[in-house]
Protein backbone atom coordinates (compact mmCIF):
# COMPACT_ATOMS: atom_id res chain seq x y z
CA UNK A 1 0.00 0.00 0.00
CA UNK A 2 1.16 3.36 -0.82
CA UNK A 3 1.28 5.93 1.52
CA UNK A 4 0.61 9.77 0.93
CA UNK A 5 2.29 12.08 2.81
CA UNK A 6 1.29 15.12 4.24
CA UNK A 7 3.18 18.50 3.67
CA UNK A 8 4.60 18.28 7.24
CA UNK A 9 5.96 14.36 6.51
CA UNK A 10 7.33 16.12 3.56
CA UNK A 11 8.84 18.38 5.27
CA UNK A 12 10.41 16.14 7.80
CA UNK A 13 12.11 13.88 4.62
CA UNK A 14 13.28 17.34 3.41
CA UNK A 15 14.94 17.60 6.79
CA UNK A 16 17.04 14.37 6.62
CA UNK A 17 17.35 15.27 2.82
CA UNK A 18 19.40 18.51 4.02
CA UNK A 19 21.67 16.38 6.20
CA UNK A 20 22.29 14.26 3.33
CA UNK A 21 23.44 17.31 1.23
CA UNK A 22 25.98 18.03 3.50
CA UNK A 23 27.25 14.73 4.04
CA UNK A 24 28.00 14.61 0.04
CA UNK A 25 29.77 18.27 0.40
CA UNK A 26 31.66 16.68 2.88
CA UNK A 27 32.56 13.44 1.25
CA UNK A 28 33.40 14.79 -2.47
CA UNK A 29 36.10 16.59 -1.80
CA UNK A 30 37.46 13.45 0.39
CA UNK A 31 37.41 11.05 -2.56
CA UNK A 32 41.16 10.86 -3.80
CA UNK A 33 43.59 8.60 -4.46
CA UNK A 34 44.51 6.43 -1.08
CA UNK A 35 41.12 7.34 0.55
CA UNK A 36 39.45 4.14 2.02
CA UNK A 37 35.82 2.89 2.48
CA UNK A 38 35.64 3.05 6.47
CA UNK A 39 37.32 6.57 6.33
CA UNK A 40 34.50 7.61 4.45
CA UNK A 41 31.66 5.70 6.47
CA UNK A 42 33.46 7.39 9.25
CA UNK A 43 33.29 10.89 8.07
CA UNK A 44 29.59 10.12 7.08
CA UNK A 45 28.69 8.92 10.76
CA UNK A 46 30.02 12.12 11.97
CA UNK A 47 28.01 14.59 10.10
CA UNK A 48 25.08 12.64 10.57
CA UNK A 49 25.69 12.60 14.22
CA UNK A 50 26.38 16.11 14.49
CA UNK A 51 23.21 16.72 13.52
CA UNK A 52 21.16 14.70 15.74
CA UNK A 53 20.38 12.36 13.27
CA UNK A 54 20.75 8.62 12.36
CA UNK A 55 21.95 6.75 9.85
CA UNK A 56 19.59 4.47 8.23
CA UNK A 57 21.38 1.71 6.99
CA UNK A 58 23.29 0.82 9.70
CA UNK A 59 21.35 -2.50 11.24
CA UNK A 60 18.72 -2.20 8.72
CA UNK A 61 18.65 -6.48 7.83
CA UNK A 62 22.20 -6.49 9.58
CA UNK A 63 23.54 -4.15 7.53
CA UNK A 64 27.22 -3.45 8.83
CA UNK A 65 28.10 0.41 8.14
CA UNK A 66 26.52 3.96 7.91
CA UNK A 67 27.11 4.24 3.73
CA UNK A 68 27.52 1.80 0.95
CA UNK A 69 30.58 2.51 -0.95
CA UNK A 70 30.44 0.65 -4.10
CA UNK A 71 33.83 0.57 -6.11
CA UNK A 72 34.00 0.11 -10.81
CA UNK A 73 31.87 -3.22 -10.81
CA UNK A 74 30.49 -3.14 -7.51
CA UNK A 75 27.16 -1.66 -8.42
CA UNK A 76 25.54 -1.09 -4.90
CA UNK A 77 25.48 -2.29 -1.31
CA UNK A 78 29.22 -2.11 -0.91
CA UNK A 79 30.63 -2.25 2.67
CA UNK A 80 33.20 0.18 3.24
CA UNK A 81 36.38 -1.71 4.13
CA UNK A 82 40.20 -0.80 4.68
CA UNK A 83 41.15 -0.66 0.22
CA UNK A 84 42.84 2.60 -0.50
CA UNK A 85 41.01 4.22 -4.04
CA UNK A 86 43.09 4.77 -6.96
CA UNK A 87 43.33 6.96 -9.51
CA UNK A 88 40.45 6.00 -12.11
CA UNK A 89 37.97 3.90 -9.68
CA UNK A 90 34.30 4.61 -10.11
CA UNK A 91 32.80 4.89 -6.84
CA UNK A 92 29.51 5.16 -5.44
CA UNK A 93 28.61 6.65 -2.22
CA UNK A 94 24.66 5.65 -0.87
CA UNK A 95 23.93 6.78 2.19
CA UNK A 96 20.20 7.06 4.13
CA UNK A 97 19.62 9.35 6.90
CA UNK A 98 16.12 9.38 9.31
CA UNK A 99 15.65 12.67 11.47
CA UNK A 100 12.09 13.08 13.15
CA UNK A 101 11.21 9.62 11.76
CA UNK A 102 11.98 10.23 8.37
CA UNK A 103 13.86 8.63 6.27
CA UNK A 104 15.71 10.71 3.17
CA UNK A 105 18.03 8.56 0.76
CA UNK A 106 20.63 8.98 -1.78
CA UNK A 107 23.42 8.04 -3.82
CA UNK A 108 26.21 9.78 -6.33
CA UNK A 109 29.00 8.02 -8.35
CA UNK A 110 31.94 10.14 -8.78
CA UNK A 111 35.50 8.97 -10.39
CA UNK A 112 38.88 9.37 -8.38
CA UNK A 113 40.94 11.53 -9.97
CA UNK A 114 42.44 10.59 -13.67
CA UNK A 115 40.99 11.38 -17.14
CA UNK A 116 38.97 8.32 -18.39
CA UNK A 117 36.04 9.39 -20.63
CA UNK A 118 34.01 6.87 -20.87
CA UNK A 119 33.70 6.26 -17.07
CA UNK A 120 32.51 9.88 -17.68
CA UNK A 121 30.00 9.21 -19.46
CA UNK A 122 28.69 6.48 -17.70
CA UNK A 123 28.89 8.46 -14.66
CA UNK A 124 27.08 10.77 -16.38
CA UNK A 125 24.24 8.77 -17.83
CA UNK A 126 23.18 7.27 -14.65
CA UNK A 127 22.85 11.30 -13.41
CA UNK A 128 20.89 12.10 -16.92
CA UNK A 129 18.97 9.48 -16.78
CA UNK A 130 17.17 10.20 -13.67
CA UNK A 131 16.99 14.10 -15.07
CA UNK A 132 15.69 13.35 -18.16
CA UNK A 133 12.61 11.01 -16.77
CA UNK A 134 11.56 13.41 -14.04
CA UNK A 135 12.14 16.82 -17.20
CA UNK A 136 9.29 14.64 -18.50
CA UNK A 137 6.76 14.59 -15.74
CA UNK A 138 3.39 15.15 -16.37
CA UNK A 139 0.30 14.71 -14.31
CA UNK A 140 -1.37 11.33 -14.61
CA UNK A 141 2.03 10.11 -14.83
CA UNK A 142 2.47 6.09 -13.37
CA UNK A 143 5.92 4.29 -12.46
CA UNK A 144 5.77 2.41 -15.46
CA UNK A 145 6.02 5.69 -17.41
CA UNK A 146 9.37 7.03 -15.11
CA UNK A 147 10.42 3.61 -15.32
CA UNK A 148 10.71 3.62 -19.38
CA UNK A 149 12.23 7.14 -19.50
CA UNK A 150 15.09 6.21 -17.83
CA UNK A 151 15.24 3.42 -19.75
CA UNK A 152 15.26 4.35 -23.19
CA UNK A 153 17.60 7.20 -22.36
CA UNK A 154 20.00 4.97 -20.53
CA UNK A 155 19.82 2.45 -23.83
CA UNK A 156 19.98 5.79 -25.59
CA UNK A 157 23.65 6.01 -24.82
CA UNK A 158 24.49 2.27 -25.49
CA UNK A 159 24.63 1.29 -21.49
CA UNK A 160 22.12 -1.10 -19.79
CA UNK A 161 19.90 -0.74 -16.34
CA UNK A 162 20.10 -3.26 -13.47
CA UNK A 163 16.91 -5.14 -13.29
CA UNK A 164 17.16 -6.86 -10.12
CA UNK A 165 17.06 -3.48 -7.70
CA UNK A 166 14.90 -0.99 -8.18
CA UNK A 167 13.88 2.61 -6.32
CA UNK A 168 11.11 2.76 -3.53
CA UNK A 169 8.37 4.70 -1.59
CA UNK A 170 10.49 5.81 1.39
CA UNK A 171 8.85 7.95 4.85
CA UNK A 172 8.69 6.66 7.91
CA UNK A 173 10.18 3.19 6.49
CA UNK A 174 13.22 3.08 4.58
CA UNK A 175 11.53 1.16 1.64
CA UNK A 176 8.09 1.35 1.27
CA UNK A 177 5.92 0.79 -1.70
CA UNK A 178 5.89 1.31 -4.57
CA UNK A 179 8.93 -0.21 -6.29
CA UNK A 180 10.49 1.93 -8.96
CA UNK A 181 11.94 -0.05 -11.44
CA UNK A 182 14.88 1.04 -13.99
CA UNK A 183 12.99 -0.20 -16.55
CA UNK A 184 9.43 -0.91 -17.30
CA UNK A 185 6.69 0.23 -20.38
CA UNK A 186 4.88 3.14 -19.83
CA UNK A 187 0.96 3.30 -18.90
CA UNK A 188 1.88 0.45 -15.85
CA UNK A 189 1.67 0.82 -12.33
CA UNK A 190 0.38 3.26 -9.58
CA UNK A 191 -0.01 6.79 -10.32
CA UNK A 192 2.33 9.15 -9.31
CA UNK A 193 -0.23 11.32 -7.24
CA UNK A 194 0.40 14.56 -4.76
CA UNK A 195 1.85 13.08 -1.58
CA UNK A 196 3.88 9.94 -3.20
CA UNK A 197 7.68 10.33 -2.42
CA UNK A 198 10.25 8.16 -4.27
CA UNK A 199 13.55 6.87 -3.84
CA UNK A 200 14.58 7.34 -7.85
CA UNK A 201 17.78 5.72 -8.00
CA UNK A 202 19.26 3.82 -12.02
CA UNK A 203 21.86 1.72 -11.81
CA UNK A 204 23.70 1.63 -14.71
CA UNK A 205 26.22 -0.99 -16.06
CA UNK A 206 28.91 -0.27 -18.94
CA UNK A 207 28.63 -4.19 -20.07
CA UNK A 208 25.46 -6.54 -19.81
CA UNK A 209 22.86 -5.84 -16.80
CA UNK A 210 23.12 -8.93 -15.19
CA UNK A 211 24.44 -8.82 -11.52
CA UNK A 212 25.41 -11.30 -8.58
CA UNK A 213 25.88 -10.64 -4.69
CA UNK A 214 29.39 -11.63 -3.23
CA UNK A 215 29.74 -14.33 -0.59
CA UNK A 216 29.46 -11.35 2.87
CA UNK A 217 25.93 -11.36 1.60
CA UNK A 218 25.96 -7.54 0.59
CA UNK A 219 27.62 -6.13 -2.37
CA UNK A 220 26.46 -6.13 -5.69
CA UNK A 221 28.56 -6.79 -8.78
CA UNK A 222 27.92 -7.13 -12.29
CA UNK A 223 29.12 -10.86 -13.46
CA UNK A 224 30.57 -9.37 -16.43
CA UNK A 225 32.80 -7.09 -13.94
CA UNK A 226 32.77 -4.10 -16.30
CA UNK A 227 31.82 -0.95 -13.92
CA UNK A 228 28.61 0.21 -13.08
CA UNK A 229 27.53 4.03 -11.90
CA UNK A 230 24.50 4.56 -9.54
CA UNK A 231 22.45 7.91 -8.93
CA UNK A 232 19.80 8.33 -6.14
CA UNK A 233 17.33 11.56 -5.40
CA UNK A 234 14.63 11.44 -3.33
CA UNK A 235 11.61 13.32 -4.73
CA UNK A 236 8.11 14.12 -3.36
CA UNK A 237 5.49 14.60 -6.11
CA UNK A 238 3.22 17.54 -5.08
CA UNK A 239 0.21 19.24 -6.88
CA UNK A 240 2.54 21.63 -8.98
CA UNK A 241 5.14 18.99 -9.65
CA UNK A 242 7.83 17.66 -8.02
CA UNK A 243 10.23 18.72 -5.32
CA UNK A 244 13.92 17.17 -5.37
CA UNK A 245 14.57 17.09 -1.60
CA UNK A 246 18.17 15.37 -1.64
CA UNK A 247 19.26 17.15 -5.18
CA UNK A 248 21.85 19.77 -5.59
CA UNK A 249 19.92 23.29 -4.51
CA UNK A 250 16.82 23.74 -3.04
N1 LIG B 1 19.80 3.06 -1.39
C1 LIG B 1 19.87 1.65 -1.10
C2 LIG B 1 18.50 1.05 -1.09
O1 LIG B 1 17.55 1.76 -1.17
C3 LIG B 1 20.67 1.40 0.11
C4 LIG B 1 20.23 0.35 1.03
S1 LIG B 1 21.60 -0.21 1.89
C5 LIG B 1 21.03 -1.05 3.20
O2 LIG B 1 18.33 -0.16 -1.08
F1 LIG B 1 21.98 -1.34 3.93
F2 LIG B 1 20.22 -0.29 3.88
F3 LIG B 1 20.37 -2.11 2.79
CO1 LIG C 1 17.37 3.62 -2.04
Amino acid sequence: MIELKSNREVQNIAGSGRIIRKIFKVLHPMIREGVTGIELDQKAEEVIRSCGAAGSFKGYRGYPATICVSINEEVVHGIPDKRRLMNGDVVSIDVGVKQNGFHADAARTWMVGGVDDERKRLIAVAKDSFDVALSKFRAGWRIGDLSEAIQVYVESQGFQVVREYAGHGIGRDLHEDPQVPNYGKPGRGAKIEPGIVLAIEPMVTAGHFAVETLSNGWTVVTKDRKCASHYEDTVAFTEDGFINLTGEAE
